[in-house]
């Protein structure tokens, strides 16, 4: 079984990289990003009241990503192991988390502020199956449509330039704490973020190995 946690700011590739990865390993791909995404899609009571904070770029308060979190830690999906991606963003999810499941590592994903902005504000990804696209480093073949189903791309609602820049000086604020906190615990693995998708999985299987 194997527990793992990705950190890093905003665009530093962890959805990327956390998807192939737990394919590999077979273990279930929690994106607390994700789950709350479909929340809202849904309009079920949580995503009614996450929206506001999420489309401002502001973390979603703690007591609601906390009880959503530990549903699906104790579903049986989550079993044979589970790759946190965006999760514990606090100090307080950080050590909630802690009395939920013993964590094998924390791969904190490192990456210069700069590129950070570009990536974002480019990114687009399919609403009909999900996968994610750059309009820079990974275009689709035919503009503005999924090679996959040809459904037209769509950006998300706090990819824009004034939601972006809130974000990530909320990982400043809240979620770079966290580096100190895993490093005490001698969980903490830096990985360098910058490069290829390809080459950073490369490092990535280093780091884990
Ligand atoms: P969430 O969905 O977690 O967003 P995030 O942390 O801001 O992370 P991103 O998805 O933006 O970036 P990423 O690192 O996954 O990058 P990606 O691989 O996509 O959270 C959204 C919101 O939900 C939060 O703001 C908050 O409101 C709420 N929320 C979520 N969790 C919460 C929690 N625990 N507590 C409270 N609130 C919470 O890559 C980005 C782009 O770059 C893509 O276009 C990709 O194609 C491209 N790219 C990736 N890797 C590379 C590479 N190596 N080279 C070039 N381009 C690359």
């Amino acid at each position: 079984v194997q527990r793992l946690v990705f950190l890093g700011p905003p665009g530093a590739g962890k959805g990327t990289q956390a998807a192939a990865l737990a394919q590999v390993l077979g273990i279930k791909h929690l994106s607390t990003g994700e789950i709350l995404r479909s929340h809202v899609a849904a309009g079920t009571p949580l995503g009614r009241e996450a929206e506001g904070f999420m489309t401002a770029g502001q973390l979603v308060p703690d007591r609601l990503v906390l009880a959503m979190l530990e549903a699906e830690l104790r579903a049986p999906a989550a079993s044979a192991g589970f790759l946190l991606d965006g999760f514990p963003r606090t100090l307080a999810q950080a050590e909630a988390l802690d009395g939920l499941a013993p964590l094998d590592r924390v791969i904190f994903f490192d990456i210069g502020e700069g590129t950070l902005l570009e990536r974002l504000t480019q990114r687009r990804h399919c609403p009909q199956c999900g996968l994610v696209y750059n309009l820079v480093t990974k275009p689709p073949a035919t503009p503005g449509r999924c090679d996959q189903d040809g459904t037209p791309l769509v950006q998300r609602s706090d990819d824009r330039e004034d939601a972006v820049r809130t974000r990530l000086r909320v990982y400043q604020e809240q979620t770079a704490p966290l580096l100190e906190f895993y490093t005490r615990q001698g969980r903490l693995r830096r990985l360098d973020a910058n490069g290829p998708v390809e080459v950073v999985a490369t490092r990535l299987r280093a780091a884990l190995g």
